[in-house]
This record gives C-alpha cells, structure tokens and sequence, in this order.
C-alpha cells in the first residue's frame, strides 16, 4: 500500500466524522433564518483548511461567505482550482426523513442528510485527498486552488460577481467539479455537459379576499383557474414548449452523440422503476437520456392558491402563484428565454386578474470539447484505477450555474466528475452518500492529485 493510501485508511474514521460535523450545521441558502448557519458552515470549512496549514479566507460578500483555499504555488506547473458547494437545499418535507435531515445518521452502509451527497460529501473528498498528498509537509509539485460558496443553490449571485473582480486570484488551467453522480454504482463517469436554469415566479392576483365559491362563482376570474391554464398553455401534447423561439438557439443532438448514448450501459425500466413512474414521458422523438441532458425542458416546482388543509373549503382565492424553471441547453441564452416566457404569459393572461412575473436567476449550460482536454486523461486514469474500469461519458440535466462562467471568465478548461448516484434522493427526503462513494472518492482523488503531479513532472522535465 502507498503511503497516501495508509493515511487514507489510518484517517477513514476520522474523515467521516468530520463529514458528519459538518452535516449537522443546517446551511440551507434559501432559508432567511439559516444565514448564521450557513456562515457557520463555511467558517467550519475555512478553520479545516487553516488546520491543514492552507492559506484560506472566509470572504464576505452580499450573500452567503465564499470560502477560497490554496496550497503554494509552483511556478511553470499547472493550477487546479476546485470548485464546490457548502450550501444545502431546504429539507422539508420534513415528515417524510426517516432521520432528522441535519442529523447524519449511518445506515446500510450510506450517509443519511441532507447535504451528504449534494455537495458537502463530494466537496470535502477532494480537500482530504490533498491532505493525504501534503502529509508530512510534502509540496505538491502543482498547485490546488479552491473556491467553494455557499449560494449555488439559489443562483451564485455573490460568486459571478467575485470572479468578475478576481480573476488573477482565481487563475486556473483547470476547473475541477465533484458535484454530480457516476453512472451507476460500479461506474464512473466523466460528464461532459450540463444544462442551463431559468428560474422565474408567477403570481396571479384577482379579488381583493377570497370569496365564497358559492356566492361568487362564476361570476369572477379565480385565479387559481387562469394560472392553471396559463401553465398548461406553456406545453403542448408533444413535450414541445410553446414559448415563442424558444428552439431557435437549440442545437440540434449529432448522430454521434445520439449513438454515444444509445451504447451506454442504461437500464430504462430499472431506471425509472426506482422512481415509481412506469414510463418516461417526454418531447417526441428523444430517448429519455436525451431528454434529460441533451434538451431544454419545463417544470412547475411549486404551487399554491386557495385552501391547503383537510377536508374541503368553498373558496375562491383571491391570489394564486407558481415558481417554474426551463432547464436550457448550451447555446439558450437564459435572459432571452426569460423575457419570452415573460411577454408569452402576459399575452395569454386572462381578463380577470393582474400578473406579476418575477425572474429568479438563470445561468446558462455547458457541454466540454472532450478531445481538447487535457486534464481527461489524467482523471480518467485515475478512475480506472479506483473502479477497476474506465469511465463513460456523459452529460447531465442538473444546473450547476457558475460552471460556464468559471470556464469562460478563466478561460480554463471543465473537469466534471463526481461520486453520487442518481438515487442518493438530492433535494428530496433521505438524501444519502454511499459511505464507499465517498472513500472512493477520497482515493480517486488522491490518484488524480497523483496523475497530475507525474504530467507537471514531466512537462518540467521537457522544459528543462
Ligand atoms: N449538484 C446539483 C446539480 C447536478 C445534479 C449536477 C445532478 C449533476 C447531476 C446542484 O447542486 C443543483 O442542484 N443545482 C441546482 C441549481 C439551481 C438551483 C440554480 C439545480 O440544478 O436545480
Ligand atoms: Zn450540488
């Protein structure tokens, strides 16, 4: 055994209760109330990297803190820079955890909080496995650079702006992003897309209370009733969406991306069994595969008017809203899409109520030219090793919407890899993290920092 992977088995324990300290701090972005947690999370981060003898910060910014970390740097060698998240979703419902969401809890051998998978667990392999590589003092003969924030969960704002203003700081040739899934569970993956996020609110306002539906009814516009039929409006039978040019900048899927996916090892029916939906239902003529990562999609993500307790209440709300997201792919400009969507549910509003369109963020998607990459070979190396076979290429549907901006405004090239499994239950109840993703994890990681030191060793010795 390497020494790096004696330490990673003397300090296994050791990381897991770190992982689990730092579950248990609720940093849930969204949530008002959780600001002094999420800060404490990130304090959290930014003490363990200090305790590793880093130079670190806790930035302050508008949002939630961002937490940046580097190891020293070495002149002609490449820098990696880590990106992740330390924020959470919100964990309600709460009534169907079968533990507390904030108190991780081991079981059948996973990680049961919200977090585990989604990014804490991910994040935190990449900081160990550095660890595990500067023991003793060792230098690393390249350098790591991290940046983690704590709003990717509700848009990155803070972060968009500190890049802008510290690009030299942030300096990469490589963006490294653990936060996504392998391809099931014996099977990495190398993703190589992402989708894009438009993410907007809708409100309908009518009488000035609610009414009773008896008296009232059908002598005024409910609101609750023009809002469904606005959002039933935005899809048609086909899947299609029905905003005005919402296609136009939609590339079309090649022949080869098409095949690519076809051969990917995909059980369909398994696949969607685990998630209790019999069939995939989605735009006419794509594979579920393609829907999911390779074209743009609606979704309503919440609902609420009228009367939400037992029983029955003759009501007519006086207000009815929903928030909604397109998920994008890569040439969709997120703030053309929005202003469509906008002027489209303005023009079929009903008589009867006023509207009021909010746009929440958007972010755009992102595929990597793959055969231009250079960091690639060295992660793919180092997967192998780990899962004893090579990894598959993918893309995924999920958003991550500093990604493309990090890539751009570095000018550094995207590595995507990840060790969660599409069922770790992400913004659902039970979310988990394999407790052997997570010291694969862990290993990969180490065997990456590994491979990239033996390509900086060599192009040193090139150059010499
Ligand atoms: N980790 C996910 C994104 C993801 C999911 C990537 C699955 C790859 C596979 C990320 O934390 C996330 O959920 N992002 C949000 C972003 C949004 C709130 C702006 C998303 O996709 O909904
Ligand atoms: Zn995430």
């Amino acid at each position: 055994m390497s020494p790096i992977e004696e330490y990673l088995q003397s300090n296994a324990r050791r990381f897991q209760e770190l992982l689990f300290e730092w579950l248990r701090i609720p940093s849930v972005s969204a949530i008002p109330e959780c600001k002094g947690d999420v800060h404490r999370a990130g304090q959290w981060l930014q003490d363990y990297f200090t305790s590793l003898g880093l130079t670190s910060e806790l930035i302050r910014t508008e949002g939630h803190p961002l937490v940046y970390a580097e190891t020293p740097p070495v002149s002609g060698a490449p820098v990696v820079l880590v990106y992740g998240h330390y924020d959470v979703q919100p964990a309600d419902p709460l009534e169907r955890w079968d533990t507390p969401p904030f108190e991780p809890t081991e079981r059948d051998g996973n990680i049961y909080a919200r977090g585990a998978s989604d990014d804490k667990g991910q994040l935190l392999t990449h900081v160990f496995a550095a660890e595990a590589c500067m023991q003793g003092g060792k230098r690393l003969p390249f350098q790591i650079k991290f940046i983690i924030e704590g709003e990717e969960e509700v848009g990155s704002a803070s972060l968009s702006k500190y890049l802008k203003e510290n690009r030299k700081k942030l300096a990469a040739n490589c963006v490294l992003v653990s936060d996504g899934c392998m391809f099931g569970p014996a099977q990495p993956a190398i993703t190589y897309g992402l989708r894009g996020i438009v993410a907007m609110e809708m409100t309908l306002r009518g009488p000035s209370r609610d009414l009773h539906s008896g008296v009232f009814g059908g002598a005024v516009m409910n609101p609750a009733v023009a809002l469904t039929r606005m959002l039933a409006a935005a899809i048609d039978e086909n899947g299609k969406i029905r905003i005005p040019d919402f296609y136009k900048d939609v590339l079309p899927i090649t022949e080869s991306e098409h095949t690519q996916f076809s051969m990917l090892p995909f059980n369909e029916e398994q696949f969607f069994e685990k998630i209790g939906v019999a069939k995939s239902v989605g735009e006419k003529g794509f594979t579920s595969l393609e829907r999911r990562w390779s074209r743009p999609s609606f979704d309503i993500n919440g609902l609420t008017s009228g009367y939400q307790g037992e029983g029955s209440k003759t009501v007519i709300p006086s207000v009815a809203s929903a928030k909604f997201t397109f998920r994008l792919v890569p040439n969709q400009n997120p703030a053309e899409i929005a202003a469509n969507a906008k002027t489209f549910f303005e023009s079929i509003k009903p008589e009867g109520v006023s509207i009021e369109i909010k746009y929440e963020h958007g972010a755009a998607g992102m595929v990597v030219d793959i055969d231009e990459s250079k960091f690639i070979p060295p992660a793919a190396a180092a997967l192998e090793q780990t899962f004893g076979r090579p990894p598959v290429f993918t893309r995924e549907g999920g958003s991550i919407p500093i990604v493309a901006e990090l890539s751009q405004v570095l000018k550094a090239e995207t590595l995507l890899i990840g060790w969660g499994q599409d069922d770790d239950n992400a913004h659902s109840p039970n979310e988990k993290f394999s407790i052997g993703a997570f010291r694969d994890g862990i290993l990969a990681s180490a065997r990456f920092w590994a491979e990239v030191g033996r390509s900086a060793a060599v192009n040193e010795r090139l150059r010499t």
